[in-house]
């Protein structure tokens, strides 16, 4: 079996997570939900970075002990990804017992190769972005933040880093997958052919790190602690090295773009010099952009991902952030294009794909996938249709396996493109009403065909919009997506006969204000730009927990105007009651026979706490007619009565002063 080890950063615990980890997290998730789908053995590990004087920093600006703030920052970070539904296998923290064991091991190591030695240090440092920087005077500015930096003096420890220039330069050489993109290797191999410096990785002027073995007075670098955490977390060090054994080296470290040199130079190197085998591959991706700049704690221009998951959703920030984006180069992030986004893509796209297919199916054939049987003269429109999405699913995966999501889902999205002209251009619906055996024929093979596409695209996108992808796939009757083998998707899975789920949409439609709500809640949260802000209390968001089976649906659309369409959607008829009866075993619920004129439907209705029975029969009432059909207590329940809900949630039934023919419809 192949296995699949990815990580994330290690993100730094001096201030609230925000859409810009969000995004590095997101395409990790959904990597490792695709590799589990496609049956690798997958550990995805995320967590992190505590250590440090600007943490440190950070705690005592918080009025905090640095154990209380970045175990309250840690759980923030954890929380986050608890909502938004990322499958981690581990969360690393550095501050743990097993990190520190282990970053005390591989140090031991290194120095028992002799790369390790003690020397003075004198030079410049920035504290944010935790980098010695060898030019210029005191108080120079960070070349990658520009903040002035501050001047050590010290007697540390050294690595000999320039031992492994040439060690490094074949190696880029020899593995050109090792730094992607293609830009990334080119920096990193100039940067180390211009020469290598042996490295600082000890301070002895503040306590807040990993303690050196054997000299107490020392902590380790930073970035040395920060990189073991990918072996650390595996066991490396520890009584039970099975994990390390069974999942190391690394097949994937992702990353942003300004850490490139700290995990393709140093990180190789350190473990080069213990002994230990490379990862396989790094990936920089470029950096979310807000108001053209990169968003960042420091400059204070963030967006939380809460906001969005609170409005829209977590499916429309992970979909979002992997099609709006070009892997690997920068992207701005707005408002107004993520609603646009989740509107033609999400809600208009897949969602109504979604629904107007399964809701066909369930009124035209019981809610049972039909038999296709292709007629000659429309075989071309069908078989296009199902060759397109065949291509679709080979140029995915490869796609997919050259990271560039933003061109696999615009793929995926032009064959839903696809299915719905062809649906359009067929008109179910006509078909539907006609009344002959051709006719019922040509529809059968319309919905199946539809019903086949839209289950391969729902495959394909499940690692990227999980929630909704899980749902769909629960009204096809299909069971559990994520055990579902990606790697045998093909064409003609659907089974004849399957029987639907309840059909509901998946997406509901979001208006302007949606904006406007997302902008305002970002403005009145607490600005998370100076350290010296709390984590608004790290509150335990009710009900967050890993994968929500059904996530509620975004509230925002709930207080939102609907189109003159969307209520149209809705069809609501008069209907003359011709038996009532109670259900038995239900307190609540009565079963109704409702005359819609020159049809009578069966319909289970909870009103049997305020009507009798018999004071219903002969009675006209208002009737939802195209609802999809449910069972309650064993009996199809196929529409549902309108009632206004009274004190206490007392229904009242919907009646008319003056007569009305039966079937007339409300508009
Ligand atoms: O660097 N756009 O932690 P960090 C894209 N602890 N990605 C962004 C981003 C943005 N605007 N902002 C943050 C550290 N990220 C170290 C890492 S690893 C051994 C130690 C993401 O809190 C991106 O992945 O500064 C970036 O590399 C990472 O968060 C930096 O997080
Ligand atoms: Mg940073």
């Amino acid at each position: 079996m192949k296995k699949f080890y990815i990580t994330t950063p290690i993100y730094y615990v001096n201030a609230r997570p925000h859409i810009g980890h969000a995004y590095t997290t997101i395409a990790c998730d959904t990597m490792a939900r695709r590799q589990r789908m496609l049956g690798a053995d997958t550990f995805f590990l995320t967590g992190t970075d505590e250590y440090g004087v600007h943490v440190e920093r950070a705690a005592i600006a918080a009025g905090r002990p640095p154990e209380q703030w970045t175990d309250e920052v840690s759980a923030a970070f954890r929380q986050l990804w608890d909502r938004l539904g990322i499958t981690y296998d581990d969360f690393i923290r550095t501050t743990s017992e097993r990190h520190k064991r282990g970053v005390q091991a591989l140090w031991s190591k290194i120095r028992d190769n002799g790369f390790i030695y003690k020397g003075h240090y004198s030079g410049h440092y920035c504290i944010y972005d935790e980098l010695y920087v060898d030019s210029a005077g005191p108080g120079a500015p960070c070349p990658e933040c520009g903040r002035p930096t501050e001047t050590v003096q010290e007697e540390n420890y050294f690595f000999r880093l320039s031992a492994f220039q040439e060690k490094l330069l074949r190696l880029y050489s020899e593995q050109p997958d090792f730094i992607r993109p293609e830009t990334r290797r080119n920096e990193v191999v100039s940067f180390v052919r211009s020469g290598l410096r042996d490295l600082s990785i000890s301070r002895s002027s503040f306590k807040w790190g990993v303690p050196v073995p054997g000299d107490p007075g020392h902590v380790v670098y930073v970035w040395l602690d920060a990189l073991s955490n990918y072996v650390t977390a595996l066991g490396y060090g520890s009584e039970d090295p099975s994990r390390f054994e069974k999942y190391w080296p690394a097949d994937l470290h992702m990353i942003g773009k300004e850490i490139v040199r700290f995990h393709c130079v140093y990180w190789p190197a350190f473990l080069m010099a213990a002994g230990l085998p490379l990862p396989k591959s790094i990936l920089a991706h470029g950096w979310l952009l807000f108001e053209e700049n990169k968003m960042s704690k420091s400059r204070g221009n963030i967006v939380r991902a809460e906001t969005i998951l609170e409005v829209l959703g977590g499916d429309a920030l992970r979909y979002f952030l992997l099609r709006e984006i070009v892997f690997g180069q920068d992207g701005s992030f707005s408002f107004d294009a993520l609603v646009q986004r989740y509107n033609a893509d999400l809600a208009n796209g897949i969602g109504n794909l979604a629904s107007r297919t399964l809701t066909m199916i369930t009124r035209y054939f019981h809610g049972e996938v039909p038999y296709p049987s292709p007629a000659a003269a429309h075989q071309t429109a069908d078989d296009a249709i199902r060759k397109s999405a065949n291509q679709a699913i080979a140029e995915y995966q490869s796609l997919f396996d050259q990271y560039q999501f933003s061109r696999a889902l615009e793929l995926a999205w032009s064959l839903v493109a696809s299915v719905d002209k062809y649906i359009v251009e067929n008109e179910p619906w006509v078909l539907g009403e006609e009344a002959n055996e051709q006719s019922r024929a040509r529809l059968a093979t319309v919905l199946y065909t539809s019903a086949e596409a839209l289950r391969i695209v729902t495959a394909l996108v499940h690692p990227v919009i999980p929630q909704a992808t899980r749902r769909i796939w629960t009204q096809f009757g299909l069971g559990n997506i994520g055990t579902f083998d990606l790697s045998s998707l093909k064409w003609g899975q659907l089974q004849l006969g399957t029987k639907l789920g309840k059909v509901e949409p998946v997406f509901p439609r979001a208006d302007k204000s949606a904006v406007e709500r997302m902008q305002t809640m970002e403005e009145e949260a607490p600005r998370a730009a100076t350290a010296a802000e709390a984590p608004s209390q790290a509150k335990p968001s009710a009900g967050s927990h890993r994968t929500p089976a059904v996530p509620s649906p975004p509230s925002a659309v709930a207080n939102h105007k609907i189109s003159i369409d969307d209520f149209t959607k809705v069809e609501m008829r008069v209907g003359e009651v011709k038996v009532a009866e109670r259900v038995q075993g239900a307190d609540k619920l009565l079963r109704l026979e409702v005359d819609l004129g020159g049809e009578v439907r069966q319909v289970v209705a909870g009103i049997a706490e305020a009507y009798a029975p018999e004071t219903l029969i002969g009675r006209k009432v208002v009737i939802v007619a195209n609802l999809a059909p449910r069972k309650l207590r064993g009996l199809e329940s196929n529409g549902m009565i309108v009632a206004a809900s009274a004190e206490g949630g007392r229904p009242v039934l919907a009646s008319f002063l003056e007569d009305v023919p039966l079937g007339a419809r409300l508009k």
